[in-house]
């Protein structure tokens, strides 16, 4: 492993086989980044190490086993030496969709546990890189979690496990940019509206190959289906994400929660009477 230079900054993003983490790594490497960006199999740790060159480094971890964390956490804290990290970006995920009665347990586990459990090892394993370890020299890292614009923040028909898991994210991270004031380390969510990534299609397919199309479910569904889609198509542009990020790691003084969106009224949905939500859903 090479010599940490003394001006680089290093970001572990995780999540990074594809979608918005592939994109951040991409972006990060090209400002300048050293990238620690972790994937779950040997090919995309091969795909993206010969993609991305010498800047990025891949790491293979599964964000809900704590032994793969703390394997991670050891190579990253190996090259830093007495340095900080600079950012932890708590971006891998995965989404649900369908009525409650004919999800699995195991499904709604697969949510919770890789939101909220993942962003919670993934913290507290990298807090004394961050900045709780004051014998390592630097200013406080940062930590950023990727929330949800609506999915944070109000919940929707046919995605009560995937809001469960953005709304606790974000609850989580209220909490401890309370708590890690003390080390000056700023946690900083990143909600995006759409963004036109695989998990989409994933979450499309999940629904439909539940069976419960002679229920009274299946029309409104379908509709939130067809609602899906057409944000799908009013998608944000990856980079234009990248760049808010970028910016929250950047910045002297980052917002608590940024929301990029192409659609300004997704800004205003979790300010309206929630009885009116209600009759528009
Ligand atoms: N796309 C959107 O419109 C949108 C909007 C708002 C928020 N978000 C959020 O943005 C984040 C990234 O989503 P995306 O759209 O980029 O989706 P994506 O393309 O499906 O990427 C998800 C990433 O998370 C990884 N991952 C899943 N489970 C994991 C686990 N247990 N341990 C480690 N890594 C795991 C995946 O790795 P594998 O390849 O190994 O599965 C993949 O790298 C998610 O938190 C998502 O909720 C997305």
């Amino acid at each position: 492993m090479e010599n940490l230079n003394k001006k680089e900054q290093v970001v572990l993003v995780t999540g990074s086989s594809s979608g918005i983490g592939k994109e951040l790594c991409r972006m990060l490497v090209s400002t300048g980044y050293k990238v620690f960006g972790t994937v779950r199999s040997k090919k995309d740790s091969a795909t993206l190490s010969k993609e991305f060159g010498s800047r990025f480094e891949s790491i293979i971890m599964d964000v809900t086993i704590e032994s793969q964390v703390l394997k991670a956490r050891n190579k990253v804290e190996k090259y830093l030496g007495s340095a900080k990290l600079c950012a932890l970006i708590n971006n891998a995920g995965v989404a649900t969709l369908g009525p409650v009665e004919y999800m699995t347990t195991t499904e709604f586990v697969t949510q919770i546990n890789t939101k909220v459990l993942g962003t919670f090892l993934c913290t507290k394993t990298f807090l004394p890189l961050l900045g709780t370890n004051r014998k390592l020299e630097g200013p406080p890292g940062r930590i950023i979690n990727i929330s949800s614009i609506l999915g944070g923040k109000i919940g929707s028909p046919f995605m009560s496990a995937y809001c469960a898991s953005k709304h606790a994210v974000e609850a989580f991270s209220e909490s401890i940019r309370r708590e890690l004031k003390p080390y000056g380390i700023k946690v900083i969510i990143v909600a995006p509206g759409s963004i036109s990534t695989p998990i989409w299609n994933t979450l499309k397919r999940h629904g439909r190959n539940m069976n419960f199309s002679d229920t009274e479910y299946y029309t409104p569904f379908n509709k939130i289906l067809r609602s899906l889609e057409k944000f799908d198509q009013n998608s944000l542009p990856i980079d234009k994400l990248s760049k808010v990020i970028l910016k929250s790691i950047e910045t002297k003084y980052p917002k608590i929660r940024y929301t990029p969106t192409n659609d300004f009224s997704q800004k205003l949905w979790p300010y309206i009477p929630k009885k009116l939500m209600d009759k528009f859903f």
